[in-house]
């Protein structure tokens, strides 16, 4: 309601300009009060900060630029038409993280539990708009009861509007979800599009369905955290890519993320250099590699040697453990990094794995971030449940995505690289750039046991000694194939180098590439095996 303003005449009252101005301050901190004290306060006590707390954490001192405070939703049934506060539980606008443009949302969830109404997916749609025509990412602080109820058919599309601006900007600008409350419904496919998911322990949740509901329609009894915390979608489903502790954490994440990624497609990816020397050898991976090839090793251990000092971010580190992605730098340069874990699983590719890999390829490849390569991987993983879950076409979606990138790919084979997977994993025959290989390295169709069971069978159950002879034809096999210089001789590897020298050697491929130009035919898209 306006305030009524006295003649500016009149000495002593407010002038019309004075009233004017008090309340447009009366209707802004209406909108900053948001659903009030008593709300605030429950939502500090759940240890869950306030969107405007979260935006003043996420972006640099003082930045914060508001956009649509005083939109309102307009809706008049359940007595809505009472209940009207302006921003319509959602800030929305514009600030800097370590000086970059990004845009931003926060539901708040004080004001009709951050429900999505009509005007509140208006408002993020305009953030989403404007993004994409500043070119600069987007971060969407999501804690929200779904789609507001009272609205109806105008709440749903709301979020269709903003389903369709996600999948319009995604490989445009970075986009980024943290899920800091209830994210339910069809609500939870718009962070789903996005490119990184960051969910809070504790006080997250992701799910299509409820627990009651699932009990009703299946009868299977299951826990809010069970079905959609974070540590679920960590692990099981892979939804999130990112765990935090607690929200401050959870924003401090996205900031570092941030400082990694271009602001859009058509720039680089910032530079940082940490002062760790381009020329530094890595003598301890000289010796990494177990000479017994069944043996272990973490190639944690490898990633953390060579790339510059303290950079490397992995991403979705409890999921699909036999096979790591990351960001880290490579002497100052962002990459993105891919490698076998001979950990888990001794490295094979599975379904999770193939998933994994290929959705980060595709984000490297879609925003210019040069992608390196650690191969270690005796192949994909046997079973018939692998099978039967589709193995073939998800295994597929990595080596399209790996076929299809056009930045630096430079590959540097450890120790197995059998089979499909030696092909799969940024091999030169897919136009990896720089391919190389330690003198660990066994490039084969398979393993040496499996390989000489297959080729001597009769050989070895008519021979006096079995055993024996299975031995010597392993070793004979091992001779011939456990070792990259087959490989070498036919140029598809580049070079086999000393271990400790890796981190030079990508430095220079990488400083090499950098600038490379390679095109794929001009289509309306491909066809991923999804
Ligand atoms: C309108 C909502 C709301 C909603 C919560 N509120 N969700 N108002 N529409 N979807 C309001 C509550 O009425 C309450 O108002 C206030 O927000 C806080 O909610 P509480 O229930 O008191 O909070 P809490 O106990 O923390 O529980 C939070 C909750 C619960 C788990 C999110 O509110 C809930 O289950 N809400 C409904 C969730 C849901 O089913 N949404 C639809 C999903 S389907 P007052 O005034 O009393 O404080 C969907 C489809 C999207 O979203 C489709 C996209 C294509």
């Amino acid at each position: 309601m306006l305030i009524h303003f006295m003649s500016d005449t009149t000495s002593g009252t407010m002038s019309k300009s004075d009233a004017r101005i008090a309340d447009l301050r009366a209707r802004k901190s209406r909108s900053a009060a948001g659903g009030g004290i008593a709300r605030t306060n429950a939502q500090h006590a759940k240890g869950k900060l306030t969107a405007r707390e979260r935006l003043e954490e996420l972006l640099d001192d003082g930045s914060f630029v508001e956009i649509d405070a005083l939109v309102e939703h307009r809706c008049r049934d359940f007595g809505m038409d009472k209940n009207v506060i302006p921003g319509d539980g959602v800030v929305t606008g514009h600030g800097t993280i370590n000086g970059k443009l990004v845009h931003c949302f926060a539901q708040d969830f004080t004001v009709y539990g951050g429900s999505l109404g009509e005007m509140h997916g208006l408002k993020i749609c305009k953030i989403l708009d404007l993004a994409v025509k500043t070119g600069t990412p987007v971060i969407g602080l999501n804690d929200s009861g779904g789609a507001r109820i009272q609205e109806g058919v105008a709440s749903l599309g709301s979020y269709a509007e903003i389903f369709f601006r996600n999948v319009r900007a995604s490989g445009v600008i970075p986009q980024i979800s943290v899920i800091m409350g209830p994210c339910a419904g069809g609500a939870v496919y718009s962070p789903a599009i996005t490119d990184f998911v960051v969910m809070v322990d504790g006080t997250s949740h992701m799910f299509i369905t409820g627990p009651e509901v699932i009990k009703t329609v299946t009868n299977e009894s299951v826990t809010f955290d069970d079905l959609g915390g974070a540590n679920t979608h960590a692990k099981r489903s892979g939804v999130t890519h990112f765990v935090a502790d607690n929200d401050s954490d959870a924003l401090s994440l996205v900031r570092d993320l941030v400082g990694r990624l271009p602001s859009n497609n058509l720039e680089k990816a910032p530079k940082l250099s940490v002062g760790d020397p381009i020329d530094r050898l890595c003598p301890s991976l000289d010796k990494i590699v177990p000479n017994d090839p069944t043996l272990p090793y973490d190639m944690i251990d490898v990633i953390e040697e060579v790339f510059d000092e303290g950079s490397f971010l992995e991403v979705q580190p409890d999921y699909a453990m036999n096979l790591v992605v990351g960001f880290a730098r490579l002497g100052g340069e962002s990459i993105g990094l891919v490698a076998n874990q001979p950990k888990v699983l001794a490295g094979c590719l599975d379904i999770d794995a193939s998933v994994k890999g290929a959705r980060f390829v595709r984000f490297c490849d879609a925003f210019g971030i040069p992608l390196v390569t650690f191969t270690d991987v005796p192949g994909f993983l046997p079973g018939a449940n692998q099978e039967w879950g589709g193995i073939i076409r998800h295994g597929a979606k990595l080596l399209y995505a790996y076929a299809e990138a056009t930045v630096p790919k430079l590959t540097v084979i450890t120790r197995k690289a059998y089979g499909g997977a030696y092909d799969v994993m940024s091999s030169k025959h897919i136009r990896g750039d720089y391919n190389v290989a330690w003198p660990t390295a066994r490039l084969a169709v398979m393993g040496a046991s499996g390989a000489v069971q297959i080729l001597h069978r009769g050989r070895i159950e008519s021979a006096g000694n079995p055993d024996q002879e299975r031995a010597r034809l392993i070793e004979e096999y091992e001779d011939a194939f456990a070792n990259p210089y087959q490989a070498a001789a036919l140029g598809f590897i580049d070079d086999v180098i000393e271990p400790a020298e890796t981190r030079r050697k990508l430095i220079m491929a990488l400083r090499t590439n950098l600038e490379k130009l390679e095109d794929r035919p001009k289509r309306r898209h491909g066809n991923l095996p999804l």
